[in-house]
């Protein structure tokens, strides 16, 4: 957890995009921050406070005068508690206000009483964003020392095409860990990943295949790249997509493929990850044509493919670290202990389909980490997310 301790306010204000509020709010609990929500009023019709206060785990703050205890909230209190406020999604309504001090509701006077760094997350229509009455108003905000999140470029809720859309909530989480991790653990650091499946061809329309989301690998490519690190994440065929700018995907279908992109740019990473489920076995000799059911005579012949964990163990040199992942179903300590040397790994992540919740399909994921010191820690289960944070520290730990 890379946010533990820290107090934000996120200041909700009315968009379509106040929806990623709640990722967001996820995102920040999840690393450990405290969070405390503040919504204009207008906020309520697009995202309802009950499910923020849920996610947050703190009472929504909206009203100057809390009705049911005659008491106010206190933005003076609200504002000298927080290290961070955020405003996201802010509307042209909002930075409008805040540029100009007209302290009407709630999240306004909090921010004028903060004494922590803002950050606001603009969110509009492209002609409200280009507009030189929004662009005075952002650009006043940002004159006054706050850090304004620019808005993604892509399709908004009028259906026009531009830039207006709220940054994604990942790529928020990632310029907040900047703000207070000046010095981020894995900065300028080179990362390797291998994630999903890999599809191995029978002829053209059929393959052998496995239940591999990527997943995984992609949490820890997020993590990762949050983290300060440059990535290069060679993924088989998944329906994910990887959202922080410092990962660059190459998309691969074999494991040929993957064993190739792997090789080329192994001596140039300090770290890499082997989260993909290669195919242990591929069609010898593949139909260049579709097999035809009175043709076939019911016998793939298969060939071992090639062990690229193990190929980059052989590869590797003393300031570079290797993990890899064991799936096991039986004997799962022994297995993984002998897939640790054997690729020579600096560390295996277990685990065990005979743990619920554990492998392939799931959200979750029960792991044990074995170091080739023989250092063996167990981990409850957890979302992928927050096992691809128990993966990143124990590295930061062997850097
Ligand atoms: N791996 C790899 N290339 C392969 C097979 C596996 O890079 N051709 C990597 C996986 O990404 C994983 C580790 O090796 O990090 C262990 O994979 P696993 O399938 O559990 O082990 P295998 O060595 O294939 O052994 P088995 O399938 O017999 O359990």
């Amino acid at each position: 957890m890379f946010l533990e301790g820290k107090k934000i306010i996120l200041g909700v204000t009315g968009s379509i995009a106040a929806y990623k509020a709640a990722i967001l709010i996820r995102l920040l609990v999840k690393e450990g921050a405290e969070v405390k929500v503040v919504m204009t009023p207008s906020s309520k019709e697009f995202i309802t406070p009950l499910t923020l206060s849920t996610l947050s785990g703190s009472p929504v703050l909206s009203e100057f005068f809390n009705q049911n205890s005659g008491d106010w909230n206190s933005h003076v209190d609200l504002g000298l508690w927080a290290d961070l406020m955020l405003v996201a999604p802010a509307s042209a309504t909002t930075i409008a206000k805040m540029a100009n001090g007209i302290a009407d509701n709630l999240l306004i006077t909090t921010y004028l009483s903060a004494r922590c760094p803002v950050m606001v997350a603009p969110a509009m229509d492209l002609d409200m964003l280009n507009h030189n009455s929004t662009k005075e108003n952002i650009s006043k905000l940002k004159k006054t020392g706050n850090f304004i999140i620019e808005p993604a470029t892509g399709e908004l809720a009028s259906g026009l095409i531009g830039k207006g859309r709220m940054e994604a909530p990942e790529v928020i989480l990632s310029i907040i860990f900047d703000l207070f991790n000046s010095k981020k653990k894995l900065k300028s650091k080179r990362v390797l990943i291998t994630a999903g499946p890999t599809f191995e061809q029978i002829d053209p329309v059929r393959f052998i295949g496995n239940y591999s989301s990527g997943k995984m690998g992609f949490e820890l490519a997020e993590k990762m790249a949050n983290q300060g690190a440059d990535i290069k994440l060679i993924t088989g065929p998944v329906s994910i997509k990887a959202i922080h700018p410092s990962i660059e995907t190459i998309a691969v279908k074999s494991a040929s493929e993957m064993y190739i992109e792997c090789i080329k740019l192994f001596k140039d990473v300090d770290i890499a990850i082997m989260a993909a489920a290669v195919a242990d076995f591929t069609p010898k000799e593949p139909s260049v044509e579709k097999i035809k059911k009175d043709k076939f005579n019911k016998v793939i012949e298969l060939v071992e493919t090639k062990d690229i964990a193990k190929e980059l163990g052989l590869l590797k040199k003393t300031n570079q670290i290797l993990v890899g992942f064991a799936l096991e179903t039986h004997d799962e300590s022994a297995n993984a202990i002998k897939k640790l040397f054997s690729k020579n790994l600096d560390f295996i992540v277990l685990n065990s389909l005979n743990d619920n919740g554990a492998g392939f399909s799931h959200d979750t994921n029960k792991i044990t980490i074995i170091d080739k010191n023989n250092n063996i820690e167990h981990f409850e289960l957890k979302s992928k997310a927050e096992v691809a944070n128990d993966i990143v520290t124990k590295i930061c730990q062997l850097l």
